[in-house]
């Protein structure tokens, strides 16, 4: 196990009804609020109206900025910054998904940097302030709600990148798993894959003697497992939405890295993937992650093997371990086609045209590799496309 720091500021508030403490968990922020959401479902669904009215019944001053995309856009980022400058915002509350937290997380950073708000994605700065964001989650899935990271697609190129600073946690989320009753199953489907994949890019790591970790990895990806099929029956089943909600959390907080070295090949890859089709991210991991596997298990036969036989229960073939770690691969592709998720790029209608523009921009034109396991150039890249074709 590696030295290690693990931090995690978010206050969560878990469980029904929970959502009627958002007023009160705001108002200890300051008075002005800017309200950030995405293209309509929280007003469809109702619970618009009630964080609106507690904020208003606290005499809080509201400033709204809806409309974020999946994906979110470099532009409306831009946009909520100089609204808060202009506004004298003290808080940010995001009621969302993923998008629409990694919005505001890009808003709250952006409020006090002199340049221009990229630069932390394009790493030319740190941002070194920002405001506080809380979160009402209404998608579990990409598990920014307690995560270090904002992901946003800046629309001159189409680059998406990611910001990672513990400074951005949001400072608490409120995760009442029947506000995701109302989740298509597309949208449902797509969360377990990348909380799955958050996991996945954890677990398959070269770093030894993490049996902890390994176990933790194994108990969530089970759950994820588990509990997401009875969701596509059943979209209220309060006890599995409440499961894979936390599933989600726990994925993406950083715990189950603590000691170890994770991969992260396969995000790197999707995010290009999603930042140019314009896909649903976890739609883009379950194409990539199989293919990534595919193509790196040999170098680590044990681990792949030990995935199959730990998390998808098939007997550990002990003279041929690579049988083993070859029907993990399969099962993990018939889990998410068990979800209805593609998991070629063909099934996301996505040819080979755009490979190479991909694989370069993965390693920003060989400037550097991608992944731990095996570190990977343009060329490597580009194999894994052609493999997830
Ligand atoms: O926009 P609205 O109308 O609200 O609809 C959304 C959106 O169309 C809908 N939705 C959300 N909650 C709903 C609902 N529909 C009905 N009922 C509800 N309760 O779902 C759609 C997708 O929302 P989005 O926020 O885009 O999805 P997700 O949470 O999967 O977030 C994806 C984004 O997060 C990034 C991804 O790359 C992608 O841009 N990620 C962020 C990470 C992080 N910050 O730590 C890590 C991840 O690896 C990931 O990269
Ligand atoms: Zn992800």
């Amino acid at each position: 196990m590696l030295n290690f720091e693990f931090e995690n500021k978010t206050k969560v508030i878990f469980g029904r009804g929970t959502e009627q403490q958002v007023g009160a968990l705001t108002s200890q922020y300051g008075k002005k609020v800017l309200l950030h959401y995405g293209g309509g479902s929280v007003k469809k669904y109702g619970l618009y109206d009630i964080v609106v009215n507690q904020l208003k019944e606290l005499d809080l001053h509201i400033v709204e900025l809806g409309d974020v995309k999946p994906n979110p856009r470099l532009t409306l980022v831009r946009q909520g910054i100089e609204l808060c400058k202009e506004e004298k915002i003290d808080f940010i509350l995001a009621v969302g998904g993923g998008s629409v937290i990694d919005s505001a997380k890009a808003i709250a950073v952006g409020v006090f940097h002199d340049g221009d708000v990229w630069d932390f994605y394009s790493k030319k700065a740190k941002p070194k302030k920002t405001l506080p964001v809380g979160v009402v989650l209404t998608l579990p899935a990409a598990g920014s709600e307690t995560s270090s990271s904002s992901v946003i697609t800046n629309e001159e190129g189409w680059f998406k990148r990611g910001l990672n600073d513990n400074l951005i946690r949001p400072v608490f989320c409120i995760m009442n798993p029947e506000l995701t009753f109302t989740l298509p199953e597309y949208q449902t489907a797509c969360g377990a894959a990348d909380m799955l994949a958050h996991v996945m890019e954890r677990y398959f790591s070269n770093t030894k003697h993490v049996d902890l970790t390994d176990r933790l990895c194994e108990a969530t990806m089970k759950t994820i497992l588990l509990q997401s099929p009875k969701l596509i029956d059943n979209p209220e089943d309060y006890d599995a939405r409440a499961e894979i909600m936390w599933a989600g959390t726990l994925a993406h907080n950083n715990l189950l890295d603590t000691g170890r070295v994770g991969d992260w090949a396969s995000h790197g890859i999707e995010h290009e993937l999603s930042g140019i089709y314009d896909i649903a991210h976890g739609a883009g991991l379950s194409i990539i992650f199989p293919a990534w596997m595919k193509y790196v298990y040999k170098t680590n036969v044990e681990k792949f093997a030990q995935f199959a036989s730990r998390v998808f229960n098939i007997d550990y073939n002990f003279e041929n371990p690579e049988e083993t770690a070859l029907k993990g691969i399969e099962a993990l592709e018939n889990f998410f086609l068990q979800l209805k998720l593609p998991i070629r790029l063909a099934d996301a209608n996505i040819g080979s045209d755009r490979i190479a523009e991909m694989a370069n921009k993965v390693t920003n034109n060989g400037k550097h590799t991608r992944g731990n396991i095996v570190k990977l150039s343009t060329a490597d890249i580009e194999e894994i496309l052609k493999l997830a074709l």
